[in-house]
């Protein structure tokens, strides 16, 4: 069950936190990983460790929201490890994010939000859905927030617009693609355990299971949604968050 052996996977964001524990779980389930990052060194050091573990993974640089630099990526990853039948958008967190209030902010404050994690998540659909669609497989992923579903009151607003845009397009994309063997599930993230080591405790105390989450859990639910297994789960938006939103 679950094993990717012979997928080609591409995980955007991946060269440190959430990305990069997505790539290993996929790597480590049998994919051949494209570690896709802004900053090339990161993005590299993930396909290392993942190379060093004994499993499949290269880096490559690009930013997702050029869609430029994303059609060239993707061919570069096309040339490089095979057509890609599993697409992680977990590009999400632009460089300099900050918590502000809405009414502080200036509308030059907000594109960098809507760069990402809109176009971003359209940028890379678009470049990877048609070969799907002809090969009869697909996965896509893409990586929200609690932010994108509900109200989370910390300055963020910007930022819930685009994590909200994101998986609107995505419930549209799985009815398009789903009669071609094509999912598109999101999953809206709580606390995550990346946040500097004193925010800890006040943060996991506000999750019910008492912990942040750990980016291995979620990649271990991204193998799940980019496997054979998970054929007649599309459309969906899975909240993962140790209970601070229940549905
Ligand atoms: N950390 C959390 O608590 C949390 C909570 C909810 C949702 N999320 C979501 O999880 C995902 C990962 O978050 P994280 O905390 O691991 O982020 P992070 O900031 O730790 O890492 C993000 C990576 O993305 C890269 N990146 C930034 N802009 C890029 C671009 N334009 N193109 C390609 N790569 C780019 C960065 O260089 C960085 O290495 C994001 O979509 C985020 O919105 C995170």
């Amino acid at each position: 069950m679950f094993d990717l052996t012979g997928r080609v996977a591409l995980v955007t964001g991946a060269g440190q936190g959430v990305g990069a524990g997505i790539a290993h779980q996929l790597a480590r389930m049998g994919a051949a990983v494209a570690v896709n990052d802004l900053v090339g060194e990161r993005a590299d050091a993930i396909a290392k460790a993942i190379v060093e573990a004994g499993a499949q993974a290269r880096g490559f640089a690009f930013d997702v929201s050029d869609w430029a630099a994303v059609e060239a990526g993707v061919k570069a990853v096309e040339t490089e490890l095979g057509a890609i039948d599993i697409l992680v958008n977990n590009a999400g967190v632009p460089a300099g994010m900050a918590m502000t209030k809405f009414r502080d902010t200036q509308p030059a404050d907000w594109a960098p939000y809507i760069d990402i994690n809109v176009y971003g998540v359209l940028h890379c659909c678009k470049a990877v859905v048609d070969g799907m669609c002809e090969r009869g497989f697909g996965r896509v992923i893409t990586i929200s927030s609690g932010a994108g579903t509900a109200g989370v009151g910390i300055g963020v607003a910007a930022y819930g617009a685009g994590k909200g845009g994101g998986i609107g397009f995505m419930r549209n994309l799985a009815l398009e693609v789903a009669a071609d063997g094509v999912t598109a599930n999101s999953i809206a993230l709580g606390l995550m355990n990346n946040v500097p080591e004193e925010a800890v405790p006040t943060l996991a105390h506000s999750v019910p299971v008492g912990r942040l989450g750990d980016p291995a859990e979620i990649g271990a639910c991204c193998v799940y949604l980019a496997s054979n297994e998970a054929s007649w789960m599309t459309g969906q938006t899975l909240q993962l968050n140790g209970g601070s939103v229940t549905t």
